[in-house]
């Protein structure tokens, strides 16, 4: 008998790193629903990635409780389930501190830390039942900083605890981990009316160990791998992602 499809969720799949993710499982034999905000996003992902395997754009906005459970509700009705949940949405604010306001504050919370609140809790019943994992996506943020970027900062480190977390609360059942990329470009990945060509330098690649900036592929590979059955020892995990960025001393 033919193995049943699984199903997974990715959020902030209509772009960016999102997209390279969806199209990765939908090479993997994943069913992909694209929990995307951006409605042009979503709809010409949806078109785009057609025709590697099932795929549906929901508009969902994933600091919203109501979306969010309406979101899991149409995917349970056209998927009957889900396997995998990629809480890939994010935002980032930069602003210096002193000019960032309460509301600025809370819209990077709300979608960076408590949309994967929101997610996890109502993609929960369905995971657990059919022993599926969570992937979320924090930042080497959540390990150092730029200037002004606390908000940003503030949610992926929030991002990286509420991995551990979640793994320890919905273990065995659902495997939870994190992946922390550093410079992804995606330029390319963007929709249509903001796409541009790479115009990254000589510089931006060089100063890489791993000599280049990222691209979502190298996300979407290391996703991949620890969604398989052969990662089923790993929970709870943080894995960096960044070319060597973080593991490079750069004292002047
Ligand atoms: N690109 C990088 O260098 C980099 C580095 C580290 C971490 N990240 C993280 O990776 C993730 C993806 O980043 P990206 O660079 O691909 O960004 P992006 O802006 O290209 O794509 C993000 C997608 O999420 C969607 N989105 C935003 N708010 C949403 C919401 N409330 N509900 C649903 N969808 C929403 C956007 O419409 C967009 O399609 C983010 O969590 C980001 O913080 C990116």
């Amino acid at each position: 008998m033919a193995e049943a499809e699984k199903v997974a969720v990715v959020t902030g799949g209509g772009q960016g790193i999102g997209k390279g993710i969806a199209e990765r499982l939908l090479r993997d034999g994943f069913a992909v629903v694209l929990a995307e905000w951006d409605e042009e996003a979503g709809n010409e992902t949806e078109t785009e990635l057609h025709s590697l395997g099932r795929v549906q754009f929901i508009r969902t906005d994933v600091g919203d409780e109501g979306m969010v459970k309406a979101a899991m509700e149409k995917t349970e009705e056209l998927f009957g389930g889900v396997d995998l949940l990629v809480n890939n949405a994010g935002i980032m604010v930069r602003k210096p501190i002193l000019d960032l306001s309460l509301g600025e504050w809370n819209r990077a919370l709300a979608t960076n830390l408590t949309g994967i609140f929101l997610c996890s809790r109502y993609a929960a019943p369905s995971l657990r039942m059919r022993k599926g994992s969570i992937l979320n996506i924090a930042s080497t943020r959540a390990l150092m900083s730029e200037k002004d970027t606390e908000a940003y900062s503030a949610t992926k480190g929030g991002v990286v605890a509420l991995t551990h977390a979640l793994a320890v609360s919905l273990g065995p059942e659902i495997r939870v981990n994190c992946i922390s990329p550093g410079w992804i470009d995606v330029s390319e990945w963007r929709k249509r009316s903001e796409r541009q060509k790479e115009k990254l330098t000589h510089d931006d690649h060089s100063q890489h160990p791993a000599g280049r900036v990222g691209k979502p592929e190298d996300i979407a590979a290391m996703l991949s791998f620890l969604v398989s059955p052969e990662a089923s020892f790993i929970t709870g995990a943080n894995f960096v992602v960044d070319g060597g960025m973080t593991r490079k001393m750069i004292y002047i």
